[in-house]
């Protein structure tokens, strides 16, 4: 896939599909008319979106107070529940309506309807009051793609306490990190799951989480029995899901927050070694999950809505748990992998339950091609209407094979770019409204003043690149980093931008002679491989602490099928590089150790061992030349300055 990492093809544009365009909730006019409003009234447009998509308690007079910025505050004085939004509110129209489609590893399908939802979310929120939850409250879930997951997080919000959904996939230490940080009392887990035909037992992993904590961190694990595996239960601390809900009333009546009410702490990567807890709003992040599935997914009630990502990044919070069940939307969940029992398994979901928009990752589409581009034409896929990416560039290969293979030509693609950061979609295309560019998440959505600056904060121009900023302030933008204001305020605002009036993304990005917005990559440390956001100092640190490694240097490598890969330089204590016959063993030794630390999406794909790393002469480590040295790229710029020239020799070697 020689395209994957050039961005090529920016003269070919696909128009918007006629047929498509007919029916699609944002016509050219209507778009006209939102990017007319938010450019000339930007409080009553966001004001009017709020008032008319979400159902208030107590409604609103503030639309946004700038006074502490960046700190800013959405519709400060309005009232509202989050889960009231989800559930409640379709129980009038829609009480039987299938809410999800849920598949299992093992295919085994049940359904659940939103007054059965209403019902499971009810109880389970008065099993966690019973428990001692309060309002703020901080409570953890790690738990596999699930149901339950759902409904854990929206009895959170039903009660007002605060949920920090853990990845599955992150290791006990990692788990730990975020309960201490978050300052959680509660944690809802799983006893194992089965994915891909594997088991994978959780609450092992919990008890060894539990290790590295406080003794009297957590009152309550809350475990759910999902399969037939036994496990530890401590007495008093320990409670299964199914005690928890067995005797309590189905009615919970919803505590109504004000609209700036924490709903979720998710930790992400930052670029300094310590994942950042991003903290959303309830109404500003609950808008903007709504109307991207109205403007970006063109949501119809007829829907068959599946986003494959997991429940643990910010994609399965907005795209599987609030946003379709805010607009009352019939979707998909599926427990397993797409490779599993077969390369067909996506392929045959959207046949058997009639899918028909589908939203997934550039690394999932690039994977599934080389694993049988022709296999999607055994599956009937006539019931899909739109398509989305997100997480990094599709390369215009890919798009065209899924343009083309999966969606026959008649399915537009949204490439949506956003960051778990800003809560939804923020560049888009509005898929009746916009000519397609493979490649290009096109442009802004309606409300969003996105740009790309140099490093004075000035626009680049038609043709130009820079990084990637929004200048106004928009509803679901994060409020700041869990505990640390002064992070999110230098990170993301920094004074040397326009003197902190934008927001920074840490994207690069290039404008083309169109308009046309092609975000590049980070500018950052932070890798993202298989469309999973990594940072390389948390990795390097990870190395660091084996007893046997005195120093890590990790760089991004090009990877045809995860975007990048992770490469580590490693530098032994003593100057103790291994033999031949120790080398295998002791990558082996470092990737399960980065697996513990961090976890299993975190294991370096290279490791490569020298007596030192590539410095200048103050001690930085040259990261450029690591970057040339893991491409196999010819080292041009002179490195005689070095402080270890000879490093850089050794280190080419394989
Ligand atoms: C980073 C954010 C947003 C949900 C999943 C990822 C990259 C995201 C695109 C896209 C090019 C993209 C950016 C961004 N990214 N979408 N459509 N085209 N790059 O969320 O883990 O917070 O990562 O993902 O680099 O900054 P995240």
């Amino acid at each position: 896939m020689s395209d994957l990492h050039s961005i090529t093809d920016n003269s070919k544009s696909f128009a918007p599909i006629t047929e498509f365009a007919k029916n699609a909730n944002v016509t050219p006019e209507k778009y006209k008319e939102l990017c007319e409003k938010a450019n000339t009234n930007y409080a009553d447009f966001w004001g009017e979106l709020a008032y008319n998509n979400i159902t208030w308690n107590k409604n609103f007079n503030s639309v946004l107070n700038e006074s502490e910025a960046p700190f800013y505050k959405w519709f400060e004085d309005g009232e509202l529940n989050v889960s009231y939004n989800c559930i409640d509110r379709h129980l009038n129209t829609q009480p039987n309506k299938v809410a999800i489609i849920f598949e299992s590893d093992d295919g085994v399908v049940t359904t659940v309807t939103y007054r059965e939802l209403y019902i499971k979310v009810c109880k389970f929120a008065n099993g966690l009051k019973l428990l001692g939850v309060k309002k703020s409250d901080r409570v953890v879930i790690y738990m596999p793609h699930s149901i339950e997951a759902i409904v854990a997080m929206l009895s959170c919000a039903r009660i007002g306490a605060i949920h920090s959904v853990v990845f599955g996939g992150f290791s006990a230490k990692s788990l730990a990190d975020r309960i201490m940080d978050a300052d959680a009392k509660y944690l809802v887990t799983v006893n194992g799951y089965m994915r891909g035909g594997k088991k994978f037992k959780v609450k092992d992993e919990v008890d060894n989480a539990i290790k590295l904590l406080p003794s009297n961190q957590l009152n309550n694990v809350i475990v759910q029995n999902r399969i037939d595996e036994s496990c530890s239960m401590q007495i008093h601390r320990d409670e299964w899901w199914d005690d928890v809900i067995k005797n309590v009333s189905d009615i919970c009546t919803p505590e109504f927050v004000a609209s700036e009410h924490p709903l979720f702490i998710l930790y992400t990567s930052g670029s300094t070694g310590k994942p950042k807890g991003v903290q959303h709003s309830s109404a500003g992040y609950l808008l903007g999950a709504i109307l991207t599935m109205q403007w970006v997914f063109d949501y119809k009630t007829s829907d068959i809505f599946w986003c494959t990502a997991d429940i643990g990044w910010i994609t399965g919070h907005t795209y599987v748990c609030y946003g379709p069940m805010a607009v009352g939307a019939t979707q998909v969940i599926f427990e397993g992998v797409p490779t599993y029992p077969n390369a067909s398994r996506f392929w045959q979901i959207i046949e058997k339950h009639k899918v028909s928009v589908f939203y997934t990752a550039p690394t999932a589409i690039r994977a599934l091609i080389k694993l049988g581009a022709d296999l999607p034409n055994q599956s009937d896929l006539s019931s899909l209407r739109l398509l989305g990416t997100v997480g990094e560039p599709i390369n215009p290969q890919a798009w065209r094979w899924y343009y083309e293979t999966i969606g026959k030509s008649r399915c537009p693609i949204v490439d949506t770019w956003w960051q778990t950061e800003t809560g939804c979609n923020m560049l888009a295309p509005l898929p009746g409204v916009t000519a397609l560019k493979p490649g290009s998440c096109t442009f802004p959505i309606p409300g969003i003043f996105a740009g790309i600056v140099d490093e004075n904060g000035h626009n680049v121009g038609l043709g130009g690149s820079g990084s990637l900023v929004i200048k106004k302030p928009f509803p679901s933008q994060f409020r700041t980093v869990w505990g640390d204001n002064e992070r999110f305020k230098s990170a993301y605002f920094p004074v040397e931008i326009a003197n902190s009036k934008y927001y920074l993304a840490g994207d690069s990005a290039h404008l083309d002679a169109d308009g046309y917005f092609w975000v590049l990559g980070r500018l950052d440390d932070i890798l993202k491989v298989s469309g999973h956001r990594l940072d390389t100092m948390e990795i390097e640190s990870a190395l660091a602490s084996h007893p046997s490694i005195a120093e890590a240097a990790v760089v991004g490598k090009p990877h045809d099928i995860k975007g990048e890969s992770v490469f580590a330089f490693v530098v032994c204590k003593n100057g103790k590089s291994p033999t031949p016959d120790t080398v295998e063993s002791l990558k082996t030794e470092l990737r399960n150790w980065v697996g513990n630390e961090i976890g299993a999406i975190a294991k370096p794909d290279d490791i490569r061992f020298g007596d030192n790393l590539p410095k200048t002469r103050s001690g930085k480590i040259m990261r450029r030349l690591l970057r040339n040295i893991a491409r196999g790229e010819a080292i041009t710029q002179d490195i005689s300055t070095l402080e270890n020239p000879s490093s850089i020799e050794q280190l080419q070697r394989e």
